[in-house]
């Protein structure tokens, strides 16, 4: 049995993900293999219960929130349990794993966006999930007129507590994506999101393609 392999979909508010993870899945899917589909924060009970302290705030707290470094603390913790109890045993039971967001998210979003140094990130990675990295990770990119549009639509009943920052915080998580990639692409891959979810879809296929097993 060969282990699975695993790809990390990343990007802004608004670059189709959730969408592509799904048209990724089912591609994959259709050429046999078995294909677990997740997100950060998430894809535990316990990451899931963190996810919610983490965008929709503690239970009758409605001051600031989470300070920049237990908002890193906790992304990092749902991280650990994610890796340890769901994506680790897909693996190394022969699943591939596709996932909505993995820790070059808190690079951009914690790091990028809130200040804290990528040293520090890397080491509650290392701490958390003993530095436990995709093999493929994609990055999506669009532009802000359109992630906007897209947003306008998805949010309409209202954004949640990260979501929700400043544009000058998002175009931080946006500079820090794009300089990630650019500095390591061994282990990116950039996909012009622009299009329509078909053109994506296409585009990642051919990103993935040195990985994808031969039908
Ligand atoms: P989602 O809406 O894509 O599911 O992601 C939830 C929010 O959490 C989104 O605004 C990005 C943010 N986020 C971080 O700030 N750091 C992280 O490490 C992750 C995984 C997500």
């Amino acid at each position: 049995m060969t282990t699975g392999r695993f790809i990390a979909l990343e990007g802004g508010e608004g670059a189709g993900k959730s969408t592509q993870a799904r048209l990724l899945a089912d591609a994959l899917r259709a050429l046999g293999v078995e294909v677990v589909v997740t997100r950060e924060p998430g894809g535990t009970p316990g990451a899931e219960a963190i996810r919610k302290l983490l965008l929709e705030g503690a239970p009758g707290d409605d001051g600031p929130g989470w300070n920049p470094r237990a908002e890193a603390l906790l992304f990092a913790a749902a991280r650990s349990d994610h890796v340890e109890q769901l994506i680790r045993p897909a693996l190394a039971r022969g699943a591939w794993v596709v996932c909505d967001r993995f820790l070059d998210s808190s690079r951009a979003y914690q790091g990028g966006g809130g200040g804290l140094s990528d040293a520090d990130i890397l080491t509650l990675h290392a701490i958390g999930s003993m530095g436990f990295l995709p093999d493929l990770t994609l990055l999506i990119e669009v532009a802000p007129e359109a992630a906007a549009a897209r947003l306008a639509l998805r949010d309409a009943g209202g954004t949640d507590r990260i979501g929700g920052r400043d544009t000058a915080y998002h175009a931080r998580v946006a500079h820090a994506f794009a300089a990630f990639a650019e500095n390591e692409p061994g282990r990116f891959a950039r996909v012009d999101g622009n299009g329509t979810p078909d053109e994506t879809h296409a585009r990642i296929l051919a990103a993935a393609a040195p990985l994808l097993p031969t039908p």
